[in-house]
């Protein structure tokens, strides 16, 4: 399976969401660019009409560097999958960190019941996020851990978002004093098994949409 995939950080400067359709109709047209910074899993996306009717599409987790997160696209969402470092992990509960968020037990209507937890997942170590700012659209930009380029001093990484400044922890948990009101949105999805993600669908017996999400 071919794929292309993302350590690093978002766009450069501030793109929006409208933004990122143009940016994944560039992306399917060049694939390896260096100019795409927001990389794809082409090859596991389903066919444009799957994508267009916002089917559930399948996403194989189990290649996915620890650290490292891929994005798809989703019902024209950016959808973004990282596979959490025990070290990442451990961020999520640190609570100095923990005690500069606006909404650290996940209390507003973002995600689905079986990610409101610690780390706002199924599994802690793999984060399932809508990648898009809960201010204005922006798309945040990815920081998996602090290093010299990091826009906010004392943040352990997260999400940065570029156009009003706004950031999250790496559970997409908004930090308090920022433009963005509200975590990033979790997206229904469940484990086809292990190795398998479906984004779009719900555990049996469970009923969740985005439609219900405070913010988006
Ligand atoms: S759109 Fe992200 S901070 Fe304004």
């Amino acid at each position: 399976m071919s794929s292309t995939t993302s350590n690093g950080h978002g766009p450069a400067g501030g793109a929006s969401r409208r933004d990122f359709l143009g940016l994944v109709t560039g992306a399917f047209a060049a694939v390896g660019s260096a100019a795409i910074a927001w990389s794809l899993i082409d090859s596991m996306n389903p066919a444009a009409d799957v994508i267009a009717a916002g089917a559930p599409m399948d996403i194989d987790v189990s290649k996915i560097e620890p650290g490292q997160q891929i994005v798809v696209r989703w019902r024209g969402m950016p959808i973004l999958l990282v596979n959490r470092t025990a070290e990442m992990m451990a961020t999520l509960n640190n609570k100095t960190d923990v005690a500069r968020l606006a909404d650290p037990d996940s209390n507003v209507n973002q995600q689905p019941g079986y990610a409101r937890n610690w780390h706002r997942s199924v599994k802690p170590e793999l984060a399932v996020l809508v990648g898009i700012c809960t201010h204005l659209g922006c798309l945040p930009e990815y920081f998996p851990k602090p290093d010299p380029s990091q826009p906010v001093e004392n943040w352990p990484g997260g999400y940065f978002c570029p156009c009003h400044g706004s950031k999250y922890d790496l559970a997409g948990r908004v930090y308090k004093n920022v433009p963005a009101p509200d975590n990033l949105p979790v997206p229904p999805y469940f484990y086809v098994d292990p190795k398998t993600v479906r984004v779009g669908q719900n555990p049996a017996g469970i009923s969740f949409s985005l439609g219900e999400v405070a913010q988006l």
